[in-house]
């Protein structure tokens, strides 16, 4: 049996709990996002899209249906599990020849030569890049002029840290023992795996490195909501436990193990269980669209609906 890295196990299992259902809701979440990205990167029969952190392929794979007969997409990723599954897919729907799979960090893209591309597409990687804006420029040696940046990021210093009294959106205001333990289990264990990267920047950020990278004409969009019912609304305990909400972190059910002894455990379970399957909580959350391009005519890329 292969090994499966973080990346490829998270994505495959530990973001849903083992649970399929909250797969698929998770997945149709993000289908309007898949869709806006693709939208924004406006790709035409012929071109040579560039998915960075291709992941599963979900923005590779739509990509995909955009370049035609004579495009190509090529899939790039740090995990060599989910470039193998990606090849694996394009075998399937018989696109091997309009696929390459390249193993490269978003902000040392060496294998993909200057000008090589039209479009750069990624989702949700840049969080978990150290130097984002090393990446930025990398999006831009390997466009060639003309071509377009079409990104999709949260912002997650907007939520983050959350107050004392929440805890994945949760009131723990009648267990603040427990939940700052918890607590500090998580966030040791995601310093010490780097994970500081997802919360170390903003939109403003984005928008700066883009434009110190050398794109000219640039458009973002940003989102913030806050709303009374907890992002995990729906998730069952049994698949709670076994979620995580970033490859760099435990599960919830391993993070309660390290953190609590058994008694402790099932008072922490007895208050959260409730609140987890009536998804009673609240959510804070904040995302950007950016699209640029690289010199060409100067319109200004549309990231509105
Ligand atoms: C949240 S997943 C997003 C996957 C995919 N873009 C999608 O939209 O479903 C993050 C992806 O980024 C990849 N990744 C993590 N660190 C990276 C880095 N430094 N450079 C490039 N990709 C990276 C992971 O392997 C994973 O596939």
């Amino acid at each position: 049996m292969r090994a499966a890295d973080r990346w490829a196990t998270w994505l495959q299992d530990r973001r849903y709990g083992g649970d399929r259902e909250w797969k698929t809701k998770t997945l149709a979440w993000l289908e309007p996002v898949r869709d806006r990205v693709i939208e924004l990167a406006a790709i035409e029969a012929g071109d040579t899209v560039l998915d960075v952190g291709a992941g599963e392929g979900m923005i590779g794979f739509a990509a995909l249906d955009h370049v035609g007969d004579s495009g190509r997409v090529v899939f790039s990723d740090v995990s060599d599990e989910l470039l193998r599954s990606c090849a694996e897919i394009a075998a399937s729907l018989g696109a091997s020849d309009r696929c390459e799979f390249v193993k490269a960090a978003a902000s040392r893209l060496d294998p993909v030569a200057a000008s090589s591309v039209d479009v750069v597409t990624t989702r949700s990687v840049l969080i978990y890049v150290e130097d984002k804006a090393a990446a930025l420029g990398e999006f831009f040696r390997v466009l060639r002029p003309g071509g377009r940046i079409a990104l999709f990021e949260p912002i997650n210093s907007f939520g983050r840290p959350e107050p004392e009294d929440r805890l994945w959106g949760y009131d723990v205001a009648a267990i603040p023992d427990l939940a700052a333990r918890v607590r500090a289990v998580l966030n040791e264990a995601q310093a010490a795996a780097g994970a500081l990267t997802m919360t170390d920047f903003d939109e403003r950020d984005l928008l700066r490195w883009a434009e110190a990278a050398g794109f000219r004409t640039i458009g973002l969009r940003y989102e913030a909501t806050i709303t009374p019912e907890a992002g995990l609304s729906g998730i069952s305990w049994e698949a709670f436990l076994g979620f995580s909400p970033n490859p760099l972190c435990p599960t919830v059910g391993e993070a309660m193990q390290q953190a609590l002894d058994r008694a402790e455990q099932r008072r922490f379970a007895a208050h959260m269980r409730p609140l987890v399957e009536h998804g009673e909580g609240a959510t804070r959350s904040a995302t950007v669209y950016l699209a640029a391009t690289k010199g060409g005519s100067g319109a200004s890329p549309a990231t509105g609906s």
